[in-house]
């Protein structure tokens, strides 16, 4: 490479936005063919995103466009980032005081980090932990899955679940990881102002998961508080609460 180019090419690495870059390396995180990277790959897309500011997200413009007090105003507003098959990057939004309420994300990689606002979030934990999930017992699962759904018990799933985060959460906050064994439920809570978290999700919702269907999202509440730590789970409907509007993004170009 001449001289003239090296330069041109350090001056666009200099120029390339923090999203941009994230979204680059968020690709890469969670391509197959880097899997046995994972945990290298994970833990520094958590420290890219660690800095991530609203302004990166071109936030600071779309929360002009977000009216709270207009009546029927729904109090979770969806902002996608960017889909395809491997991940997906979004913005949510909360309405103050409004609980994001207790989910799941089957067999998916989750990052979260607060741009705006304060959240507290509380993570859950299935009991007992399994820090690592092998190829097999996801193949195990998957069959007992496809046999309850079979049974029509697809509502109503109960398990027993740590409580691994109960944390309030700001854009200083670093980014929260789960990971389809650790940390996998949560609920989000925004405090008395509305509050923004940016989302990386793999795979995402509606991907197929294999022996199941579509990867769907599952609601829970608790039934039982079994110690300060632990409690009972029980799967819920969607809570009629819960419902969402979309809103553009306006941050830099991805693709
Ligand atoms: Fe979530």
């Amino acid at each position: 490479m001449d001289k003239r180019n090296e330069t041109k090419s350090t001056m666009e690495l200099v120029n390339i936005p923090p999203i941009v870059s994230t979204y680059r390396h968020a690709l890469h995180t969670f391509d197959d063919r880097f899997k046995n990277d994972l945990s290298v790959n994970l833990n520094k897309l958590k420290f890219m995103m660690d800095s991530l500011k609203s302004a990166d997200l071109g936030f600071d413009k779309t929360v002009k466009m977000l009216v709270w007090n207009k009546p029927n105003k729904a109090p979770c507003t969806y902002i996608e980032v960017f889909q395809n098959t491997s991940i997906n990057m979004s913005i949510f939004v909360l309405r103050p005081g409004f609980k994001m309420p207790l989910h799941d994300h089957p067999h998916m990689h989750g990052l979260l980090k607060v741009i705006s606002g304060a959240v507290h979030i509380t993570s859950y934990t299935e009991y007992p932990v399994k820090e690592l999930m092998k190829a097999v017992d996801a193949a195990t699962r998957a069959k007992i899955e496809a046999k309850r759904l079979a049974q029509g018990q697809h509502k109503r799933r109960k398990l027993f679940a740590e409580i691994t985060t109960s944390k309030l959460c700001r854009d200083t906050t670093s980014t929260c990881i789960l990971t389809p064994t650790v940390s996998n439920y949560h609920e989000i809570q925004a405090l008395d102002t509305p509050a923004a978290f940016f989302d990386i999700l793999s795979p995402p919702y509606d991907t197929l998961l294999q022996g199941i269907g579509p990867r769907r999202c599952r609601y829970y509440r608790v039934i039982n508080e079994i110690s300060t730590n632990l409690v009972e789970m029980e799967e819920t409907d969607v809570p009629e609460c819960f419902f969402c509007d979309q809103a553009p993004y306006l941050g830099p170009q991805l693709a």
